[in-house]
């Protein structure tokens, strides 16, 4: 997708074959910086401090992490080792840990004389094959918004609410959420999206808006409890989320507050989907509100925040009442029931455990 009509993607190798170079999405979007990442405990810090964020870049990321630690030392043990270090730095996002084992797996049949070389070129490929499912994704999601277009009075938009970032920002390119609605703005059917701000971390004000601006698609940021209201006044079309991890039941994990948007759109009749890459998806697990680890983070996040000053300095301010003790879960959990479908590389399905094995009957075969 575009920067001021470039297009970029979210990671990409440096002129010297090596350093990974990937935006630092901290900064947005007050900042467009770029960071380099040198070795892995770089990738590590990185996926931990959200400077990458987003379970497919995580596992993009995670991916070029362990090239580079073959870069410095391709032994068995260090390979051990940085797959260790890279799965302990975000506990939910399911990319990651698929992202790692790809490399892990393929890597540790290789002669230590090529890991280097051939870590690079997998993780250059898990990169790309992220491109072509997101495209894909945007293909098969696309026509839930034609239709509801066909059925509105001509030229009014089609009002779609997402929550969180699952845009170009959170892969390697496309998005998961927003590929069908680029697909479909590019292609003139009108669209307008409602971009749930995102607390805490303000990902959907902070970066979805960003992206949205920057290709030029219509979309009003709100804060995250007007969902609801939007939706009881017909408001809102279609709701279309990203996910970090899905349960092979078809259980869904994203950012928190996606759970109650679900309550309210099946509330409201309001089709809620899920727009997914199949690295997502847990096989292992057949029930994702007991089983999903839930990250935590630090406080600091939900009683800071951070902004644009009026004499244009970035500056963070505390806007919890001294002392109060906060909790922030980072995900939630939306059972598969409250889930219209699931978009999907290979097609759109029903989220449940048929829906999901007619789709993938492999992975869902050997439950990896
Ligand atoms: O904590 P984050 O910013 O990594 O959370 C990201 C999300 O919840 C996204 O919606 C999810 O990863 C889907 S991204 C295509």
């Amino acid at each position: 997708m575009k920067i001021d009509g470039m297009p970029t993607r979210t990671i990409r190798i440096a002129a010297d074959g090596r350093t990974v170079e990937v935006i630092d999405q901290t900064k947005l979007p007050f900042a467009f910086e770029i960071l380099q990442l040198r070795d892995v405990e770089d990738a590590a810090d990185a996926i931990e401090r959200m400077v990458v964020r987003g379970a497919p870049l995580i596992g993009a990321t995670a991916a070029y992490g362990v090239a580079l630690a073959m870069a410095d030392d391709p032994s068995t043990e260090n390979l051990n080792a940085a797959c260790d270090r890279l799965i302990g730095t975000r506990p939910t996002a399911m990319n990651l840990r698929w992202a790692v084992f790809e490399m892990k797996s393929f890597l540790e049949r290789l002669p230590v004389e090529e890991r280097k070389d051939s870590a690079y070129r997998r993780a250059a490929e898990i990169c790309d094959e992220d491109v072509e499912i997101n495209a894909s994704i945007g293909r098969n999601g696309l026509g839930l918004i034609q239709e509801i277009a066909a059925r509105k009075p001509q030229g009014e938009p089609v009002n779609i609410l997402t929550h969180c970032n699952a845009g170009w920002l959170a892969t390697v390119d496309w998005g998961t959420a927003t590929s069908p609605i680029y697909l479909a703005h590019g292609r003139g059917t009108p669209v307008h999206v409602w971009v749930d701000e995102t607390r805490p971390r303000n990902q959907g004000a902070a970066l979805t808006a960003y992206e949205l601006g920057h290709e030029g698609v219509p979309h009003t940021v709100i804060p995250d409890n007007t969902g609801g209201h939007l939706m009881q006044h017909g408001q809102v079309d279609l709701v279309i989320t990203g996910s970090d991890r899905t349960s092979a039941n078809g259980d869904v994990c994203n950012k928190i507050g996606t759970y109650l948007k679900a309550l309210a759109a099946r509330d409201n009749d309001v089709p809620f989907y899920v727009a997914l890459p199949s690295p997502t998806i847990d096989f292992s697990l057949t029930d994702g509100v007991a089983e999903i680890p839930i990250e935590q983070r630090s406080g600091d996040e939900v009683s800071k925040m951070t902004g644009l000053a009026e004499d244009g300095t970035v500056r963070t301010v505390e806007i919890v009442s001294c002392g109060s003790p906060v909790a922030n879960y980072a995900f939630d959990v939306t059972p598969a029931r409250l889930v219209t479908g699931l978009i999907t590389e290979a097609g759109i399905c029903e989220a449940s455990l048929d829906g999901i094995a007619g789709l993938f009957p492999d992975r869902a075969e050997t439950g990896r």
